[in-house]
């Protein structure tokens, strides 16, 4: 669905992409993850053709980029900060009119804005909605359109827990039709729930990348056995045959309420393999 061979993409002189290798299945959530500043919107205009780039291939629905007619962009959604919303018109106008671009049949807008849960606020102007009203009106946008490919930039970044968990089920939804993702986030765990694949960003070059729970076993070094006890004590174990014997030990004498084995998150990940962490901003690193 999406093939890049050695992108590489600079803005005066300053190196932004560095040789980017993407290969995208069809019906998956890719995830690019990294901090502020690491070059995941870059790479978004490139994939969508909306910037040109220095070196390198990039195919998109089977096609050079550089070729993609107007019916093959009518297939791309594309998420993007405050992108296409025209903030004086209501929820029902702004997407009558994107229906209209789209040649989308008038009848899918209430059904997209129930979807999307903003029916009741179908005739407020889009200035008044809050942020996460806002965030669920761009998604019905490319919802709309039922895409068979969607970018999404960062498309729950400031948003509170509740509507988060909502777009991220509508995100499912749109794979569960056979949608193909593609999703930047720094949000390690929006990338855990959501992505079959990630890669790892970090100025401007993929670190590392692989299904999220490959990923962080694949970095599990140090293997802990956490063990609270019915006392209310909390023991943290080495993940090693030593331990065996305290483990049974308390077992047997019924100790034992939670037993659980630590695995790294994707955030520990990334700070291995950068020393940064994905909250961070470009100027921000650590050593
Ligand atoms: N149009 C542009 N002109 C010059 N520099 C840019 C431009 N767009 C992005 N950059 C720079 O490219 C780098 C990557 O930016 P961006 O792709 O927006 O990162 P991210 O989306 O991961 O936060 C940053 O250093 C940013 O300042
Ligand atoms: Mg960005």
């Amino acid at each position: 669905m999406i093939r890049a061979n050695s992108i590489c993409k600079s803005f005066a002189g300053k190196q932004v992409l560095s040789g980017i290798d993407l290969d995208i299945k069809p019906g998956t959530i890719f995830g690019l993850l990294g901090p502020s500043g690491a070059g995941k919107t870059t790479l978004i205009k490139i994939l969508t053709g909306q910037l040109g780039f220095d070196s390198g291939d990039v195919r998109v629905l089977g096609k050079d980029v550089r070729t993609l007619t107007g019916t093959d962009k009518k297939q791309i959604g594309i998420m993007m900060d405050n992108h296409g919303i025209y903030e004086r018109m209501s929820c029902v106008d702004n997407l009558k009119i994107f229906a209209d671009i789209y040649q989308v049949g008038q009848s899918k807008v209430m059904t997209t804005l129930t979807q999307v849960g903003l029916a009741d606020s179908a005739k407020k102007p889009a200035m008044k909605l809050s942020k996460g009203m806002r965030a669920r009106l761009q998604l019905a946008r490319v919802l709309m359109i039922s895409p068979k490919l969607l970018f999404l930039d960062e498309p729950t970044s400031g948003l509170d827990p509740m509507t988060m968990k909502y777009i991220h089920k509508l995100i499912l939804d749109c794979k569960a039709s056979g949608c193909t993702i593609f999703l930047t986030t720094h949000n390690m765990e929006e990338a855990s729930v959501l992505c079959d694949e990630v890669a790892l960003l970090n100025e401007g070059k993929i670190v590392d990348r692989g299904a999220p729970e490959d990923l962080c076993r694949r970095y599990n070094h140090q293997k802990t056995i956490n063990i609270h006890l019915k006392s209310g004590e909390d023991i943290e174990l080495p993940h090693s045959e030593k331990s065996a014997g305290e483990i049974m030990s308390l077992m047997t004498q019924g100790k034992i309420e939670t037993i659980h084995s630590s695995e790294p998150t994707l955030e520990t990940v990334f700070i291995e393999l950068t020393g940064r962490r994905l909250e961070d901003s470009e100027e921000v690193k650590y050593a």
